[in-house]
């Protein structure tokens, strides 16, 4: 039997392939085989992709996704030639089935080679068409509401044909809702998420994030391995809509919330998650965000990333995103110079920390090659996974890179270095543009 929907899965852009897998994996892993079987995973294209399944497959996509940032149900395809045509595909949906005129609205529009003059009037033209519609059926009008809207509608053009999408997600799914201060810049939730499968992780090896902020990867880490749902904290855009699976949905919510009860109660020292940051400040909030991530009590120091020791005999991967450029500075330095998470000297000091003086004077150059002169000499057999906008981090590290992905954080490109650390891998070129050879995927 054919699957009844069309959903499309956007996410950051070089996680596609990551989110194709992940999704196939939680069709059979939350629904079982049987129910799983109108799963089709479809076409991955740039920033997202396109699978078909029944509605249990939707919610499911929901609440279990780290990757993807929103699931969007297709509702209509056709060409178009101009605002016009644009309009009446609109207005020809049955909105009707899936929202009323009480509920508010709001649409946006992305395009791809577009020849139409004002996008803007595109997405006005949009939402014309639906409110025309559901006054035709019901005699009303949905109000609109940018900020916090009850249905999203997106509508995707190309060069001829448009697309409409209903948002079964609501607010993106990298919000998972335990996050309570952002920290200085927080790395979006499955972005990390992408990055851990990239790296082949699993909970069996240990996982060290030596500048953790405010604990992104540790958190994604730590549910995974205690099998927390990522949206279990959190509402989706489905539930404002006349009709989807409740019954089904109830069994996968409850399924959920007991699988995060009873993470809290397991014993942390079989986990192998270890983070570190320089700053007492950003642990303070990541202890904070770990505890509502609804996450046992994690090991996490105060720490100089150039004075960091393997914190288990056994080696593992190191992941980390290290500050970069004018987002933030490294160590301790705004974008503006001035000083970050530094209330309390002494408190630097027991982390191992250079002092003050020395820590603003030194040139990132300089901390960088102290970092990467901590991992040649102490994490021997780990391997390590950096996340940075400069091209040249395996140079300024003095290492060899095994591989690089390029990835998206936001719209900043980003590479996501892979540095074996083996016996040897100390680079054996002089510091060049940090660009590698072996599995090095295209720019
Ligand atoms: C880009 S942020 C990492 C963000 C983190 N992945 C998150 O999700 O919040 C970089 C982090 O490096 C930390 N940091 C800066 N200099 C450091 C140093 N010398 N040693 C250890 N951590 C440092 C900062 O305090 C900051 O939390």
């Amino acid at each position: 039997m054919p699957s009844p929907f069309d959903f499309f899965a956007p996410c950051p852009r070089g996680l596609e392939s990551a989110l194709a897998a992940e999704l196939a994996e939680i069709a059979v892993r939350h629904l079982g085989q049987a129910a799983a079987t109108g799963f089709e995973r479809g076409a991955e294209v740039p920033g997202g992709v396109h699978f078909r399944g029944n509605w249990p497959i939707g919610m499911a996509a929901n609440l279990h996704s780290r990757i993807a940032s929103r699931i969007l149900l297709k509702i209509a395809e056709r060409p178009y030639r101009n605002e016009q045509d644009i309009y009446a595909l609109a207005a020809e949906q049955r909105w009707e089935q899936w929202f009323s005129a009480n509920e508010t609205l709001r649409v946006d529009l992305t395009a791809i080679k577009s020849p139409l003059r004002s996008l803007e009037f595109a997405t006005l033209r949009v939402k014309d068409g639906i409110c025309d519609r559901l006054r035709s059926v019901s005699g009303a009008r949905p109000s609109i509401d940018t900020a916090q809207p009850d249905v999203r509608v997106f509508a995707f053009l190309t060069a001829t044909g448009c697309t409409l999408y209903l948002d079964t997600s609501g607010e993106p799914l990298f919000k998972r809702g335990w996050r309570l201060d952002k920290g200085a810049a927080p790395l979006r939730e499955n972005l990390a998420a992408g990055i851990l499968r990239i790296a082949n992780w699993t909970p069996d090896t240990p996982f060290y994030d030596p500048m953790c902020g405010s604990g992104t990867f540790i958190a994604e880490a730590a549910q995974i391995a205690l099998g927390v749902a990522p949206g279990v904290e959190r509402r989706f855009g489905f539930e404002k809509l006349k009709q989807y699976d409740v019954a089904a949905w109830q069994t996968m919510k409850v399924a959920a919330l007991d699988a995060k009860r009873a993470a809290r109660t397991r014993k942390t020292d079989a986990l192998h998650i270890f983070g570190s940051d320089i700053s007492g400040d950003m642990l303070d909030k990541a202890r904070t965000n770990l505890e509502r991530a609804g996450l046992p009590p994690i090991p996490l120091k105060q720490l100089d990333a150039r004075a960091i020791t393997p914190p288990i005999a056994t080696p593992g991967i190191l992941i980390l995103n290290p500050p970069y450029g004018e987002r933030i500075a490294v160590r301790g330095r705004g974008p503006r110079g001035e000083e970050r998470g530094m209330r309390d000297a002494s408190r630097d000091r027991e982390a191992g920390a250079p002092q003050r003086r020395e820590l603003l004077d030194a040139p990132d150059t300089e901390f960088f090659q102290a970092f990467g002169d901590a991992l040649k000499q102490r994490f021997t057999g780990w391997r390590a996974f950096v996340l940075t906008a400069d091209r040249k981090l395996p140079g300024l590290l003095r290492l060899r890179e095994s591989a690089k992905t390029p990835l998206f954080n936001g719209a900043l490109e980003c590479r996501l270095f892979r540095f074996d650390l083996v016996a040897g891998s100390v680079k054996s070129r002089p510091a060049t543009d940090g660009t590698g050879q072996a599995g090095t995927p295209g720019n």
